[in-house]
């Protein structure tokens, strides 16, 4: 028999067994509760005014579950592929084993159709995260299989509302059903955009919360090519909280880029006026476009956003800027070559580079890292840009504080994904706290799966 207190002793150890690969223990003890994601097809409504989207890819039966764990404790997933092709899952922005990383050739096998995977890891940072496949990416994240995952805080920091939004396109004809995915003419630039725009997959959704009332709102763009530019009305009261999982000093939604891959959490409080309503604009197109609205519901709570706990920061491992390795990475155009036998996760062109190679796709291996680092040793990276496009740089499983822009002023926020303007240079700087393979790459899905791609050996 296992008391009260032994399983609590085990949900406190657990991560530590899990992480040291001794599963029995995690079973004896703490059993996470096993997330199984269900990868498949399914024909979904997502036009009013066209037939059902066919062969759409998710996990579960409509759009991807938002996952919600605690920090600091177990998490246990299942991926089991009931998809006509492999797929893996990679969980975006967390600090993990190498091997849970979910990145197809490098950090794990293909999971192919029938068969399952089973991710363990314990989350160590509280925040908006999300997930998608690895293999054949432009397709899988195209088709629908991107959720979020949201790590919560231990101490609630009081909101009245916690929602998370799924922002992205879809790439239809009228008739509702998917359309080439890419134009290489446009992969070469910005990238290919999506027709039908989304939030939840929905368009211009409107969300009843109560009047009055706090709400959190986790914005994750989750899209393959398209940088929003968020805006709320003049004198809404909101501001963001965190920006890609990590707190931020509050700052007002004011065109608030979010590339793909980033995410926002915005704290808010919604009028006290029944049935008033805000709308979150993106501007990042020639015409705006109403993203969601927010209605006030009922007797107001008047709440007020002087109540929310600030949220507490995220134990990343502190770089010393003084003993920092330096380390340029260049991203650039290069001129275009089809490499062979393209497999899971090449558009059979090169159009982008990193410190001059184009990512070849993945059956070429073995593979060289761009560059070997020391596990817990500082580096200060400098994302070059020399495109005249913004590229949203990703790199897996560390967590980097923005430094320094030959551009503009950065301020210090710690992130996965950072937005690099055209002809930028950013610093950033990390010590990297697991060994392996990290694999590091523009999240616009075209550019990465046209060269725009590397990996870093942690060592
Ligand atoms: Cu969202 Cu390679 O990552
Ligand atoms: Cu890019």
């Amino acid at each position: 028999m296992i008391t009260r207190r032994q399983a609590l002793k085990g949900a406190l150890f657990g991560g530590a067994a899990v992480a040291g690969g001794l599963a029995g223990a995690s079973s004896l003890w703490a059993v996470p509760k096993r997330h199984d994601m269900i990868a498949r097809n399914i024909d979904h409504q997502l036009m009013t005014d066209a037939p059902a989207t066919k062969r759409m890819f998710t996990f579960g039966d409509a759009m991807p579950p938002t996952l919600r764990v605690k920090q600091g404790q177990p998490f246990h997933s299942r991926l089991i592929n009931k998809l006509e092709e492999p797929t893996t899952i990679h969980w975006h922005g967390m600090r993990l084993p190498n091997d849970m990383d979910g990145v197809a050739f490098l950090t794990q096998h293909y999971v192919y159709t029938d068969d399952h995977f089973d991710y363990r890891f314990t989350p160590h940072d509280a925040g908006t995260f999300w997930y998608h496949p690895h293999c054949n990416s432009l397709e899988q994240l195209s088709y629908g299989m991107t959720g979020l995952m949201i790590v919560e805080e231990d101490e609630d920091p009081g909101f009245d509302h916690d929602i998370p939004v799924n922002l992205r396109d879809f790439r239809l004809g009228s008739d509702g059903q998917f359309v080439k995915l890419f134009q290489p003419r446009k992969s070469a630039r910005a990238g290919t955009f999506g027709t039908l725009r989304t939030s939840n997959w929905q368009s211009a959704p409107v969300m009843d919360v109560k009047a009055g009332s706090l709400v959190r709102l986790r914005l994750c763009v989750t899209d393959v090519t398209r940088i929003y530019k968020l805006s709320f009305p003049q004198g809404t009261d909101a501001k963001v909280i965190a920006m890609d999982g990590n707190p931020v000093e509050p700052f007002a939604v004011n065109k608030l880029a979010l590339g793909p891959g980033q995410r926002a959490d915005i704290a808010m409080r919604i009028p006290d006026g029944e049935g008033e309503q805000i709308e979150l604009t993106n501007y990042s197109s020639s015409s705006p476009w109403s993203v969601l609205s927010l209605r006030a519901i009922g007797q107001s709570l008047n709440r007020d956003l002087r109540e929310i706990k600030p949220l507490p920061g995220n134990p990343i491992p502190q770089p010393d800027l003084k003993n920092a390795e330096y380390i340029p990475l260049e991203f650039s155009a290069t001129a275009e070559k089809r490499p062979a036998n393209p497999i899971c996760g090449s558009l059979g062109f090169s159009f982008w580079a990193v410190n001059k190679r184009a990512w070849q796709g993945a059956e070429r291996g073995p593979l060289d890292p761009v560059d070997v680092l020391k596990r817990d040793k500082s580096y200060v990276f400098e994302f070059i840009n020399r495109t005249p496009h913004t590229h949203p740089i990703h790199i897996h499983g560390m967590t980097f504080q923005l430094l320094k822009s030959n551009k503009r002023q950065l301020a210090p926020w710690w992130t996965d994904t950072a937005l690099v303007l055209p002809d930028e240079r950013v610093q950033v700087a990390v010590r990297p706290d697991y060994e392996g393979d990290w694999l590091m790459h523009c999240h616009i899905i075209e550019h990465q799966e046209s060269g725009m791609t590397a990996f870093m050996r942690v060592e």
